[in-house]
């Protein structure tokens, strides 16, 4: 069985061993008091026999017992035991008493059955003077065993309350212990509890127990975790309908120019331009609807076996209509399959972004080329172009959500690079930006091998 409850565990542990301690006490407990009975039984039986064979006595030529009562009245402990005695002279001759009680062994004590009874005996030899052959006498009484078991039962007892106090009180004592113990853990609780939703806040019990502190820093130090997040996620929304709210304005200048526009040429030039407008937002909205896919957690984690190589090849076949537009030469070098795992979808969007990027910043007549290789257990992805480049102090800003560089005569919404981190990462491979030596930028994927 399994006990789920600290309590009942803490209970457990004490209490039973010491009720299995206590059980043994008990058997040593009430081995004592029978012994300690016995021992007194012994001596009230050989005080009764001194008493009797103290009246024996020579009267007038013949040997006397007279049975004092006080002899038989020790044993009216109010149990009714009966008493019986036999006082018989050296050689065997009764002289008083029950001829057929048994004898017990001189210096000891006897325990057997008489009368459907058990007895316990006891016998001691007496001299008398003057008896000549007839001395010493022998007395031997014996007594029914209800007073002894009384005193048995009742040593006992006493000894039995006694234990049964001790685990009891131990048991309280535990619980109490406990319930001290465990108040900061409840107080913990209920402070988490009744919590507003909002509310991430760190908690402080006062009282807490250097067990129970780290379990409040480590939670303390987990809201924290969430309340960054939850911030990041609220600038996140901020940032991205501000992104929104800006082509969508234009959206709306271009659509009320249109239509007060007569002449079909102005028209239609309002038109092209208010179809721009759109595109630009579809994209801004794809770019989004993609890092959120990227975050870990959107989505089922995947493990695909994906061939970059394979990948890039298609996203170059998808990129070449724009690079021939814009004249730049698109070149792909590989040397065969480099498998990678992770989702191959993500994987894909980030070379799509890692190209994009290099097409929209190279200018007319450069060239991208995207790279290749695996090396050492790695797999490297390189794109490089002749562009512009991004300064080194940059290269850290660039990755972030909605960054753009000041001045950058393109559209784009600032999140190409925050997907290809976010995807590089989810795939535990890294990103580094550098100077490719055609002039412009080199950016490095390092992904572990399938
Ligand atoms: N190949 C490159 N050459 C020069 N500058 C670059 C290059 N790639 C990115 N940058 C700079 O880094 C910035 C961030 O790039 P990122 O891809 O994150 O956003 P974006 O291209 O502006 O927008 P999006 O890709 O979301 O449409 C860009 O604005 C640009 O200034
Ligand atoms: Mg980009």
């Amino acid at each position: 069985m399994k006990i789920s409850s600290l309590r009942l565990q803490l209970l457990a542990w004490v209490v039973l061993p010491l009720a299995a301690l206590a059980a043994v006490n008990l058997w040593t407990s009430q081995r004592n008091a029978l012994a300690t009975a016995d021992l007194v039984t012994d001596r009230m039986l050989v005080g009764s026999a001194r008493a009797i064979s103290e009246q024996v006595a020579m009267v007038d030529g013949t040997l006397d017992a007279t049975v004092p009562p006080a002899a038989i009245e020790m044993f009216d402990t109010g149990d009714r035991d009966s008493v019986y005695y036999r006082v018989e002279t050296a050689n065997g001759r009764l002289l008083t008493g029950y001829p057929d009680l048994p004898q017990a062994p001189a210096r000891g004590s006897l325990e057997a059955p008489y009368r459907d009874h058990p007895l316990r005996l006891a016998t001691l030899s007496h001299a008398v003077i003057g008896a000549g052959a007839d001395s010493p006498i022998r007395v031997t009484v014996g007594v029914t065993l209800a007073g002894h078991d009384a005193m048995v039962k009742r040593l006992w007892l006493s000894a039995f309350a006694q234990q049964l106090a001790l685990v009891v009180i131990a048991g309280v004592f535990v619980l109490l212990g406990l319930r001290r113990g465990l108040a900061p853990l409840i107080r913990l609780r209920d402070a988490v509890r009744s919590r507003s939703r909002s509310d991430l806040e760190p908690v402080e019990i006062a009282g807490a127990q250097s067990e129970i502190r780290p379990l409040i820093e480590a939670l303390n130090a987990y809201m924290e975790r969430v309340r960054g997040q939850m911030a990041a996620q609220r600038r996140f929304i901020a940032n991205a309908a501000h992104q929104l709210r800006t082509p969508l304005a234009l959206l709306s200048t271009q659509a009320s120019y249109a239509l007060r526009e007569n002449a079909a040429d102005q028209r239609q030039q309002a038109l092209v331009a208010l179809q721009a407008s759109s595109g630009k937002l579809a994209r801004l909205a794809e770019q989004l609807l993609t890092l959120s896919r990227a975050e870990p957690g959107s989505r089922r984690p995947r493990a695909d076996l994906v061939d970059l190589t394979e990948a890039a090849r298609h996203v170059l076949e998808a990129q070449a209509p724009t690079a021939i537009k814009s004249g730049i030469d698109l070149g792909l070098e590989e040397t065969g399959p480099v498998p990678v795992t992770g989702d191959g979808t993500m994987l894909r969007e980030m070379i799509v972004n890692l190209v994009d990027n290099a097409l929209r910043y190279t200018p007319a007549g450069g060239s991208v080329t995207v790279k290749l290789a695996a090396i050492d257990g790695e797999a490297l992805l390189t794109v490089t172009d002749s562009g512009p480049g991004i300064p080194a102090e940059e290269c850290e800003h660039v990755f972030e959500r909605f960054y753009r560089l000041a001045g950058s005569a393109e559209d784009g919404s600032g999140l190409g690079l925050a997907i290809v981190r976010e995807v590089v990462e989810n795939a535990g491979g890294s990103v580094t930006l550098g100077d490719a030596a055609t002039g412009g930028l080199k950016v490095e994927v390092r992904l572990p091998l399938a």
